[in-house]
């Protein structure tokens, strides 16, 4: 199934029910003007926590909070028409118990308007899935290398490596299958392994830095545009230099505001001319 190319919002069930047809396109989103730029080429934008290192400067996606997901969330959802939005649960807000993470997401959807959620871990987190999927939202997965997870895996390490490893990441899979998710990221896998679970379940996965065969790609919007500052994963490809075109353009506004050719006459207000307001 196709999904469609009007300004019909797609939906979480949409999505689901476009395992195995087109690849599903999906990015990271966390701005108005971004959401506006994205929204008529993907399916799926996530509004991920990687916001808290990718615009707000942390170390890791421990930095995110509820409200940090919550204002981003607002803004893609203003920003968009089509497509679908996904906010991250942050750490913290919903591993404790089924109650904690039915109440953050009634509360990010409530506040969004966002068609679904997503929160990290497999079996471990298989009752909290359940029980948001029983109010109503719809919930992604997300099972492989866990950003929020890092510090206590000693760092950001491709799983799937041991067959123990193997083992671990088909459970996680159908834990959250079962759970009732609609789809589910696949991140920082052994490519075998990622095409493997793509094919043993029955909705659609989402690839960064898994399988070419998962049913959906996604990768982080500053990543994929060349606007990371820092060392970049091994699965993002640059599509775009935007650290280059910003820094040439500051150079040459710079450079026009010291020798006094900017502002122009083209930029300044005359007594005469009313029209230029
Ligand atoms: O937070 C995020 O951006 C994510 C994607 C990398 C899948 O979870």
């Amino acid at each position: 199934m196709d999904l469609p190319s009007t300004d019909t919002r797609i939906s979480a069930e949409l999505i689901r029910r476009a395992k195995g047809s087109t690849p599903i396109v999906c990015l990271t989103a966390y701005t108005y003007p971004v959401a506006r730029l994205l929204d008529s080429h993907v399916d799926l934008l996530l509004v991920g926590d990687s916001v808290a290192m990718v615009l707000h400067g942390h170390a890791t996606t421990l930095g995110a909070s509820l409200e940090m997901m919550i204002a981003h969330g607002q803004a893609v959802m203003r920003g968009s028409a089509r497509a679908c939005v996904v906010v991250d649960l942050p750490a913290g807000s919903y591993e404790d118990s089924a109650e904690q993470a039915v109440a953050s997401a009634r509360r990010v959807v409530d506040e969004t308007g966002c068609q679904a959620v997503k929160l990290e871990g497999g079996v471990a987190m298989a009752r909290q899935i359940a029980a948001i999927v029983e109010t109503g939202i719809p919930v992604m997965g997300h099972i492989g290398l866990l950003p929020q997870s890092v510090e206590k895996d000693g760092g950001y390490k491709i799983k799937g490596r041991t067959d123990e490893n193997v083992a671990d990441l088909f459970a996680d899979a159908l834990a959250v299958e079962g759970a009732g998710a609609f789809s589910l990221v696949i991140e920082g896998t052994i490519e075998r392994v990622a095409a493997d679970i793509t094919r043993r379940i029955s909705i659609p996965t989402i690839g960064i830095g898994a399988s070419g065969d998962c049913d959906g790609q996604i990768l982080v919007i500053d990543d994929m545009v060349g606007l990371t500052v820092d060392r970049v994963p091994k699965f993002v490809k640059e599509y775009a230099d935007l650290r280059q075109v910003i820094s040439h353009a500051a150079e040459l506004y710079a450079s026009e505001v010291r020798n006094r050719t900017f502002p122009g006459p083209a930029h300044v207000f005359s007594a005469t001319n009313r029209s230029d307001a």
